[in-house]
């Protein structure tokens, strides 16, 4: 088995259940989970397996409380799974204890979180090196680093500013920096570019797309956003009402959707390269080609 091909993160029966009656919840039985849905219980996350290979960029895509947010804080047990095993390097980080589990938290696995986290009391500088001061570093290493990473999601020159002073926009970027400050080979993002005016999103997506190919990162990324997920994403998973309605690549996804839940996020997408398969924007290529003669001939008749 080659580098490339080494599952950095393994999700082995994944379950999450919010509901007083989780603990006492038999999961292998379908009629006790119902019971318990009727009684209010919500499955956020439902019987969920999947791999991905070290140096992949995995995309989760699903409707508003499909149960992505669940699901990524579940991977470093920021959210407690009801059930399920979940490995990282061959690691079982569903058995850590406190401990163990804060080492990885800091060492292994750095998080963008959908609605920023940011510490209101810091500044932009100590928010972002806040990790590297629990790990130990020097205040000097660790403002330097933290500057590069501020300068990295184009922030440089607000270090001495305090979150409330910024947009949402910028309030999600140091959320960025601080994960990437942390320079984790896996990296979990919530949504992390939702908040982000379209050039600055499309400018982070290239740079995460840069970082990605420099340092071989493994990215777990959640989105809205097919377009995102098709422009960073090695494979996607489609996931609806707490489990993986579809696994694979985006592009095998957009011309071969296996249901009308992954149909309506493709839709869009489809049409587009039905009109490529048309010849339409060769068409379209033509014309401007044509028009492009025309300007060359005026010119070089004059
Ligand atoms: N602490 C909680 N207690 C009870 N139910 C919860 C809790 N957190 C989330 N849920 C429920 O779990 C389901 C999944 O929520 P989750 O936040 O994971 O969805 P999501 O896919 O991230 O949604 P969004 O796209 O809006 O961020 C939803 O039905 C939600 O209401
Ligand atoms: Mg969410």
């Amino acid at each position: 088995m080659g580098m490339q091909d080494f599952n950095l993160l393994e999700v082995d029966r994944l379950w999450k259940v919010y509901h007083k009656t989780e603990k006492a919840l038999d999961l292998s039985d379908p009629v006790a989970i119902e019971k318990a849905e009727a009684a209010g219980a919500v499955i956020a996350v439902r019987d969920v397996s999947f791999q991905v290979k070290r140096g992949e960029v995995f995309v989760i895509m699903g409707l508003s409380g499909s149960g992505k947010s669940t699901l990524i804080r579940c991977l470093t047990r920021l959210i407690e799974p009801s059930a399920g095993v979940i490995r990282v390097r061959g690691k079982e980080v569903t058995s850590m204890d406190a401990e163990e589990l804060t080492v990885f938290r800091r060492g292994e696995a750095a998080m963008v979180f959908q609605h920023y986290g940011l510490l209101p009391h810091r500044n932009v500088l100590e928010n972002v090196a806040f990790g590297l001061k629990l790990r130990g570093l020097a205040r000097e290493l660790r403002e330097s680093r933290a500057q590069e990473a501020l300068r990295q999601v184009g922030l440089a020159g607000w270090e001495k500013k305090y979150p409330h002073q910024l947009s949402g926009g910028m309030q999600q970027r140091v959320g960025i920096a601080r994960a990437l400050v942390q320079d984790t080979d896996l990296l979990l993002m919530d949504e992390p570019f939702s908040g982000l005016d379209p050039l600055i999103r499309r400018e982070m997506q290239d740079e995460l797309i840069k970082l990605q190919k420099e340092w071989q990162k493994t990215i777990i990324f959640v989105t809205h956003d097919l377009g995102e997920a098709l422009r960073l994403g090695d494979r996607m998973a489609v996931m609806g009402a707490g489990v993986f309605v579809q696994v694979g690549r985006p592009q095998d996804i957009v011309m071969h959707p296996a249901d009308e839940y992954v149909q309506r996020f493709v839709q869009d997408e489809q049409r587009i390269a039905q009109l490529l398969d048309k010849g339409r924007v060769s068409r379209v290529r033509s014309i401007e080609a044509h028009a492009s003669t025309r300007v060359g001939k005026v010119a070089a008749g004059r």
